[in-house]
């Protein structure tokens, strides 16, 4: 992870439980997961706060797309320069070219402007991230954007009773591409620690036939379902 970056999240560390944010160990996992799938370029966040998780994910979009750009330039390179392993191992993960100036972003949505939201953009601008994320303010799910049509990867941390009509609004911008057979995931913060209160949620999110739902011991718990048809 970029050492800037580091710093910074090392830094709000301290404040973690005013602002509710994910633990560093999730924030690692979810960071890992992003580097590590090629097909995640397109984030949706439910749930800012003051911009922890939101850093975390797009601290991953950013070292993937300059991963990209590194390789369009050494294709530039005369035919007879033979490529690196490093760069042929690369340039098989990130298999597919970024299709429009909004790829390797996130949209992340809060509601309370007065503080997390000024303080999220704050951390943006000292993480260097801003390029890479659109910060949304208001009320989800009224204000999830309408553009993309569909996301790679969904995190909700945000108010729990309020998850099931997040979910609903969502599902219209999941995917499943046959010909990859990658799909959209959709990530749930507080699935051990909030168990209760998200329920109903579970209940919901059971009876999608169309994903495949893991609950991953991280912490407070992370929800992770994959669509896979
Ligand atoms: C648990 S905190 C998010 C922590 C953040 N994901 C992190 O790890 O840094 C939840 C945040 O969601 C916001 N929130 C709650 N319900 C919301 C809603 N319906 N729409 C937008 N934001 C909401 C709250 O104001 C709060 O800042």
């Amino acid at each position: 992870m970029d050492q800037k970056i580091k710093s910074l999240l090392d830094s709000l560390d301290y404040t973690r439980s005013e602002f509710w944010n994910i633990s560093k160990e999730t924030g690692l996992f979810l960071n890992k997961l992003i580097r590590a799938t090629p097909s995640i370029k397109t984030i949706l966040e439910i749930g800012t706060s003051n911009g922890v998780s939101a850093i975390y994910m797009a601290e991953a979009l950013k070292a993937k797309k300059e991963e990209l750009l590194e390789i369009k330039s050494k294709n530039f390179l005369p035919k007879n320069i033979p490529l690196s392993k490093e760069t042929i191992a690369v340039k098989s993960r990130v298999s597919q070219k970024p299709n429009s100036k909004k790829t390797f972003h996130l949209y992340t949505i809060e509601s309370h402007k007065k503080l997390r939201y000024k303080l999220a953009t704050e951390n943006f601008k000292k993480a260097g991230l801003t390029q890479y994320i659109t910060q949304i303010l208001g009320h989800a799910p009224e204000v999830i954007p309408k553009n993309p049509k569909y996301f790679d990867l969904i995190f909700l941390d945000a108010t729990k009773y309020e998850h099931t009509d997040y979910l609903k609004a969502i599902l219209p911008r999941t995917y499943f591409n046959s010909r990859t057979s990658k799909g959209s995931i959709i990530i749930t913060d507080n699935a051990i620690s909030h168990k209760k209160k998200l329920k109903p949620y579970f209940k919901e999110v059971k009876k999608l036939k169309k994903f495949k739902t893991h609950l991953i011991k991280i912490s407070s718990g992370l929800l992770v379902s994959e669509r896979v048809e």
